[in-house]
């Protein structure tokens, strides 16, 4: 058992186990120029890690004309097939560099690993990525009400697995990630950049060529 009293790993999907961010904002950038307006590329960092819906609402935020609520259900689907379409291509092997040894490395040295996502896509990226059966629990978009920030994700994966939240780290690359990892309690590594994951405890920018000894040594000594 590695220190600090960490027994469980949860990682979010989009960023962290799979390049898949930069679909799902192009998916944004075609629907909004489809319905005649434009987004600007800061929005990127702000969508990450919100819900389908949520992020919709801040899309249209840049739209001049204001959207009847009966048609949102409507443009979240197209965003959705727009986005299924751009990562047709994923399949196995196409976890981000390092993930599978750095997964296969914390499950050798005991650790529980979940998946803690607001994508309702979650489970079939994971099983074509050929990596479902690596996590002890899968909590996705299809088990929550409330999108990141909110805890409730981070909170439903320590349950699945069996442990309390200061027993788990939650690896994170979005804010909003961050920020619900942090009020669900458990520890969090944020994965990109210092200067943009500023409440994250640790921030890597990526998984790869390091591991969950030497991150449990790097973290701050819990209260
Ligand atoms: C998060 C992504 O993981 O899932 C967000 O960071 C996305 O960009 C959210 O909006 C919901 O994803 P989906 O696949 O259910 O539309
Ligand atoms: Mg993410």
């Amino acid at each position: 058992m590695l220190g600090n009293h960490i027994r469980a790993l949860i990682f979010d999907l989009d960023g962290v186990i799979v390049d898949t961010t930069r679909f799902h904002f192009a998916s944004w950038v075609t629907l909004a120029q489809e319905l005649g307006f434009e987004i600007p590329a800061s929005l990127d960092e702000e969508l990450k890690g919100l819900g389908r819906l949520e992020s919709l609402q801040k899309v249209l935020n840049y739209r001049a004309e204001i959207t009847p609520q009966e048609d949102w259900q409507a443009m979240a689907s197209r965003k959705n097939d727009l986005y299924l379409a751009n990562i047709s291509h994923l399949s196995y092997g196409d976890a981000l560099p390092g993930v599978i040894e750095f997964l296969e490395d914390a499950r050798a040295n005991g650790m529980l690993l979940a998946i803690g996502s607001g994508s309702k896509n979650a489970r079939s990226i994971l099983s074509r990525l050929g990596i479902t059966g690596m996590f002890n629990y899968i909590c996705d978009g299809t088990d929550t009400k409330r999108s990141k920030p909110d805890p409730e994700v981070f909170q439903c994966a320590c349950s699945g697995i069996g442990v309390s939240p200061g027993e788990a780290i939650v690896f994170e690359d979005a804010v909003s990630g961050v920020e619900a990892a942090l009020r669900c309690g458990t520890r969090v590594v944020g994965i990109g950049k210092a200067d943009i994951l500023t409440k994250a405890e640790l921030v890597l920018t990526s998984l790869e060529h390091t591991n969950i000894k030497e991150i449990i040594q790097k973290l701050p000594k819990s209260a």
